[in-house]
């Protein structure tokens, strides 16, 4: 019986358990469904039947030792990824999102920091490359390593030969890919390092069309359970839980699949500027202007919304809701905006 099915047949009883709302909707009517779903059965150190073998099929799906579902986003996978890998010396990127170096103090690592260099092109970091991993192996002392890949505006490093790097050396590898939790559907987009890395981390919530915050923890190393278990609640959302399994099932399926290719074929039939090596991360300048005022123009004039900005770029974040009519408004507004002096 998958999640979803389990929360519809669940006999209706008095409740004198938690969550105290009991199912009823009193806060908010929009959200009836969810209150009914919302159950306390679970937590992620002691699964129920379902949860585990929802967890036990997705880690076949992706190909890891073990899939975690995360209802605390990547950023809990992360400081649990740290954990688990028993890190003491670690590397950590000088400008990581902040959970990497707050995983490594709640370790209580010594945190080695690393720079990355900047592609002067579009304003944004490059992603690390395996020359760089073994520099920075042979001058510091570490035992882990955490990188980005993709990076926000989708500079992806070569995840195979750096996992290789890292294995012939003892060194547990982290990937941060929360910006890449398409990756393992497509063969159109980088590779994803579910395979390769101990640890891999992916916001399901970002690009593949998960709820706020869904992510998922994978691990070729430990079971990160317990890790997981120091960080999180022990009343994990059901209703969360049950959408990541159905996400899952759905980018796996044809139908999911075929939505990933649209998507892609949709961004390459239009032709819009490209930065780094993921096309559906929409890199776009404008000569004469910063990335700040092209962001603006197309925010007031043309009532569109970018994700990310830098002096020289902006980046437009695409994923399986992008639809062409989206696509086509946004390359409509490009024009405009070429196109003005
Ligand atoms: C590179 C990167 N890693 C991790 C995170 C944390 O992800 P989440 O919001 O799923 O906790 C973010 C969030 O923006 C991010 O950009």
């Amino acid at each position: 019986m998958g999640l979803v099915s389990l929360l519809k047949n669940k006999k209706r009883t008095t409740l004198f358990t938690t969550p105290s709302h009991c199912g009823n909707f009193f806060i908010l009517h929009k959200f009836y469904q969810w209150y009914k779903s919302d159950i306390s059965e679970t937590d992620t150190y002691n699964p129920t039947e379902e949860l585990e073998a929802a967890e036990k099929k997705a880690a076949s799906i992706y190909g890891t030792k073990f899939t975690k579902f995360l209802t605390n986003g990547s950023t809990s996978g992360i400081i649990a990824a740290i954990l688990a890998s028993e890190a003491k010396n670690i590397l950590i990127w000088k400008d990581s999102h902040p959970c990497h170096k707050n995983g490594a103090k709640l370790a209580g690592c010594n945190i080695i920091e690393y720079s990355l260099p900047i592609n002067r092109e579009w304003g944004v970091y490059e992603a690390i490359t395996p020359n760089m991993v073994k520099d920075l192996l042979n001058n510091h002392p570490a035992d882990s390593i955490v990188i980005t890949s993709p990076t926000y505006e989708g500079f992806a490093a070569n995840i195979k030969d750096i996992s290789q790097i890292c294995r012939s050396r003892g060194i547990k590898l982290i990937v941060d890919e929360a910006h890449g939790a398409l990756y393992p559907f497509s063969s159109d987009l980088p590779e994803s390092a579910v395979k390769y890395a101990d640890y891999t981390v992916q916001s399901l919530h970002k690009t593949a069309g998960g709820l706020n915050p869904t992510a998922l923890l994978h691990s070729n190393d430990n079971n990160p359970a317990e890790a997981l278990s120091m960080i999180n609640t022990t009343s994990p959302s059901y209703p969360l839980l049950a959408t990541i399994e159905k996400n899952i099932n759905f980018l796996n399926s044809g139908q999911g699949k075929e939505k990933i290719k649209e998507l892609i074929e949709n961004i390459k039939a239009l032709n819009f500027h490209q930065g780094g090596d993921d096309i559906t991360k929409i890199l776009i300048k404008k000569e004469g202007i910063s990335g700040y005022e092209l962001s603006k123009i197309l925010f007031d004039k043309y009532k569109i919304e970018d994700e990310r900005t830098n002096e020289i770029s902006t980046m437009l974040l695409t994923g399986i809701g992008t639809n062409k009519t989206m696509l086509l408004k946004l390359k409509k507004a490009l024009e405009g905006i070429y196109n003005e002096k």
